[in-house]
Order: C-alpha cells, then structure tokens, then sequence
C-alpha cells in the first residue's frame, strides 16, 4: 500500500508544489484534497515557470491521473481558463484529469459574499484571498451548496440558485449595500460550464479507492498549510477548510487505514499571507530581504508574505495534528547568507513560558518568541544534491529540525528547479 499525503506544515507556501511535482515521476495517481483556487503551486520546469491553483502538478508529468476530490470547491470558469492554459502549452490535460461529482461549486455570490463580508471585517479582516471559498464551504455545511453533479440536473440546479438567491441577494443588498444577482444569468453560464466540464466529472472515491486495491503509487496533495486549518489553525484567521492530514480521508473518501505516509511540507523560515498572529514574524530590513531572496508574493493574489523565523511551537503542533512520517525541508537556500539564524524554541507572556502552540488567539497576538541562534553557514546551497556536501551548519540546522520534532527529514529542497535536491528517504 503506498499512498502518502503531503501537508503543508505551517501557513502554506511551503513549497509542497515541487514536493509533488518531484514525487509524481514515481506516483500514478496524484488527487488533491480540499481548498480551491485560492491555493497556488509553482513548478519550474525546463526554465518554464507554471502555476496551478486547482488541477494537481501531476498533470506537468505524462500519464499521471490527477484527481480534483470532493473536499475541493471549484470555480468552473478558474478550472476552465487553468485548463485551456494547459493545453495550449502542450500538457495533455484531457486524457488525465477527473473531477469529483461531490466537490462543491463557488458561484458568482460566493465572491461577492467574500468580499462584502472582509469589506465588514474593518481591521480584523481575516485577509481571503477574496475567491469565495470561506462561503462556499459555508453553504456545503450548511447544506445548500451546489455540488459538481447539479450541473447536470438542470431543473435541480435551477431552483438551487433561485432558493440561495432569495437569502444571498437580501443580504448583499440590505446588509452589505451592494448589487444582487439573477437567477437566470448564473444558469446559463454555468450551464455553459457544465458543457465543457462534463467529460471530466467522474466518481472519483472509488477511482481513487480502486487504485489503492491495484497497489498502484498515489499522493495526496494538500492545500495552504496545518496552521490554516479551520480546526487546527489560527483560528479565525484560516481558511475554512481542512487542510491537515486528516482532510486527504473526507476531502477523497478514502479511510485512514489507507494511508501510508504523511510528508510535512517545512519552508527553512516561516511565511504568512493575509491576516493573523505570527509570532516569529520580522518586520523591517530582514523581513524585506527574505521576501525579495525567497520571492516572497503570493502565487495567486500576488500579496507581499510575511516573513519570519523558524518556528517550533508552531511546527510541533503540525507534527502533532498531521502525524508526520518525515518531512520535506525547502528553500535552505534562503538562509545561505545569514550570519547568525534563529530559531522559536517557545512564546512568552509575562513569566509564562508556551512551549505547546496555544488555542486561544489572543494569546498568539500578545506573546513574543523565544530564540535560539544558530551559527550561519554563509556559503551557496544551491543545487547541492547529497547531505554530506552541505555546510557543517546546514547540516546542524536540519538535524536540529528533526530532533525537536522527533521525525525524520526525508527530503531537502535546494532551489527551485527539479533537480536541486537532497534525497534522504524515499516515499513509496
Ligand atoms: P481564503 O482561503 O481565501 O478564505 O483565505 C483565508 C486565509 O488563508 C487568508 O489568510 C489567506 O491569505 C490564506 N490562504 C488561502 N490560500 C492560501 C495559500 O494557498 N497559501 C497561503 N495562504 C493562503
């Protein structure tokens, strides 16, 4: 049995995009599990940059199924434009995408509620990246979400929106001030969508679960990171999905006594986007020089991320509440230059010491990190490929890394193309 899920570690953009990319050539099967086209991986291949924000890396490789499970919500016209892109550079997206009946759609109010509620927020704006995915989910819990198979139920679908409309159109009127929209509109453009999706909606639990029979090589894909977990994150400022490990079994219909491994996705400094405590965040100089080494924009609103050290705390949480079997370091690189690098061992406020990743979000807000520094290595990393030609410093940092976690470093990213890498266990 060899299906391993890959989770991001801390607040997303670890870099699980080349992680994926690089364990597709030996998977089959890739299938991503929740969130929507607010995520966003960049893979460089052959000096060619591609970023995905719905349809699994694996469609880079030649005959790789890739899967859009059920936990995912999707923006037809989002997977439509990322598929045409695809195509016209060549990548066979039709002979190897399937697409869940059960995955949830974000219509046209979706947004509109996304933002209208972020505009209401005022200061404590959660900072979406205002593609409706918080009000999608919303609607699948609270069961009057349009799922993919509606589409094709014309007269349900139909009344599906005129019944959401009734409640989504006063409140976007009389509550947030702002137009509405018709009924009839959204059905023929989605019925438009419908036309072009069809050939990709598939019962996809028990494809994926028929893979898993035939022993075949699968990789759940993770979105965003542990602590933007709407259950395990810094709650409210998540995302509204469930972006830990455990989200690969409801987001795909698979049980955990299925999975094989769990890969934790860990960037060598921390980053956030949007909103939100972060405790280990620097502002000032050495932030702004993270953020232009580590190209630190968001990959789908293009947002400056926020920087910080490495975070503990935060990484012990993840380890917890995904049950890492190894992890992925990325972009070590970064840190090349440092003379001197820290670590957040724990957070203080007053005289007490957390060394557990608090619940209460005031908390995360009003305590300061306690560091631990390392000696730098201040020599290139870059496309170092064994373990043994990192700098001594390096070596210590990772080891560091495995020994507060207690889990192994599997993986060593050292830049960005496909080959800049340590490999120190394989996955299947
Ligand atoms: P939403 O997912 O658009 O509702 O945004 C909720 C929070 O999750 C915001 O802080 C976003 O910046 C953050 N977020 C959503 N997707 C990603 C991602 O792929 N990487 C990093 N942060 C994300």
């Amino acid at each position: 049995m060899s299906a391993v899920v890959i989770v991001g570690a801390q607040w997303g953009d670890e870099g699980k995009g080349k992680v994926v990319d690089v364990l597709t050539e030996k998977a089959d099967v890739v299938a991503r599990f929740q969130g929507g086209h607010n995520a966003g991986h960049t893979v460089v291949i052959n000096e060619q940059k591609f970023i995905l924000h719905l349809i699994p890396s694996g469609i880079l490789h030649k005959n790789k199924l890739c899967i859009i499970g059920n936990g995912v919500v999707i923006e037809p016209a989002a997977l439509i434009d990322e598929m045409k892109g695809l195509k016209q550079r060549g990548v066979d997206v039709r002979s190897n995408l399937l697409i869940s009946k059960n995955a949830h759609l974000i219509m046209p109010y979706h947004i509109a509620m996304d933002n209208a509620r972020e505009r209401v927020r005022g200061a404590g704006k959660i900072g979406t990246t205002g593609r409706g995915i918080g009000p999608t989910y919303v609607d699948k819990m609270a069961r009057t979400g349009i799922r993919v198979i509606d589409l094709y139920r014309p007269e349900v679908f139909r009344e599906k929106i005129e019944t959401n409309l009734g409640e989504i159109n006063y409140l976007l009127k009389n509550r947030f001030r702002t137009k509405g929209f018709r009924a009839a509109e959204i059905f023929a453009q989605y019925r438009a969508y419908a036309r072009k999706l069809a050939r990709y909606v598939a019962d996809t639990d028990i494809i994926v679960n028929e893979m898993i029979e035939k022993k075949k090589k699968i990789l759940f894909e993770g979105a965003q990171g542990t602590l933007l977990d709407v259950d395990h994150g810094t709650y409210p400022f998540v995302t509204s999905s469930s972006s830990v490990a455990g989200g690969a079994c409801t987001g795909l219909g698979v049980g955990p006594t299925r999975i094989s491994r769990v890969l934790g996705v860990v960037k060598a400094y921390t980053t956030r986007v949007g909103g939100g405590p972060f405790p280990t965040e620097m502002t000032g100089d050495i932030g702004e020089q993270f953020r232009q080494k580590g190209g630190e924009f968001g990959a789908t609103t293009g947002r400056p991320r926020r920087c910080g050290w490495l975070d503990f705390v935060g990484l012990r949480h993840a380890m917890r509440v995904n049950g890492l079997t190894g992890i992925a370091i990325t972009k070590l690189d970064i840190l090349d230059a440092l003379p001197t690098i820290r670590v957040c061992v724990a957070y203080r406020r007053g005289k007490t010491l957390y060394r557990d990743f608090p619940k209460e979000t005031s908390l995360l807000h009003t305590s300061v990190p306690v560091y631990e520094e390392m000696e730098g290595w201040n020599e290139s990393t870059v496309g170092i490929k064994r373990f043994e030609k990192l700098p001594k410093n390096a070596q210590k940092y990772i080891r560091r890394i495995e020994e507060t976690l207690g889990v192994k470093v599997d993986m060593i990213s050292t830049g960005q193309r496909r080959n800049e890498l340590i490999v120190l266990r394989n996955q299947f």
